[in-house]
């Protein structure tokens, strides 16, 4: 369906935690065929430690070290096409923002607040968070971060009453565009 010649071939899901990156990429992965790369649990899997583990024992810069080292490994150019789905933190470095561009149409999940907070408070899994009042913590990370999600995305999009398959419709149409130049 995204076919091209000389264009960039993965679709790249970025956006902030709860945001349903993996959710979609999973939806995308079985519409398209695709494989799909988590890019956290990859590096969970590689490491053989969970991400907060690896925060709390090497801390966030070498965490962040590991997503740079992980896109410019995605960034092969042999390699076969993908579905990427980021970690919330990987626009923060002004290379991976680069790297991100580099890899292909890189679709922005956007979700209010009040649905991020609901879906990352169901687990203790994610360190930033981990504060008395992660809402708090949320809106700073959210305002700190979104000139980076702008810069970097292809496509915003508002997932706000949408579920998994039209979000997936969604992008698979923009897509199109992007790779192709016409529907
Ligand atoms: C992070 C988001 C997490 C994970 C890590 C840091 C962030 O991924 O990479 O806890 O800085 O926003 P999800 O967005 O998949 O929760």
């Amino acid at each position: 369906m995204v076919d091209g010649v000389n264009v960039p071939k993965n679709i790249v899901l970025i956006g902030f935690m709860g945001c349903g990156k993996s959710t979609v990429g999973r939806e995308l992965q079985q519409r398209l065929g695709y494989p799909l790369v988590d890019m956290d649990s990859l590096i969970e899997q590689r490491s053989g430690r969970a991400i907060a583990t690896l925060f709390s024992e090497l801390g966030e810069p070498a965490f962040r070290d590991m997503e740079t080292h992980l896109l410019e490994e995605l960034c092969d150019p042999d390699a076969p096409r993908r579905i990427i789905s980021t970690g919330g933190g990987v626009i923060v470095r002004p290379q991976n923002r680069a790297l991100l561009r580099q890899l292909g149409y890189v679709v922005w999940l956007q979700a209010p607040v009040g649905t991020i907070l609901d879906r990352t408070s169901r687990n203790r899994d994610r360190p930033l968070l981990l504060t008395d009042d992660p809402k708090t913590r949320i809106m700073a990370l959210l305002d700190e971060r979104m000139p980076w999600y702008l810069e970097t995305a292809h496509l915003t999009l508002d997932t706000r009453g949408l579920d998994s398959g039209e979000i997936a419709t969604g992008i698979l149409e923009s897509a199109r565009y992007f790779f192709t130049g016409h529907p």
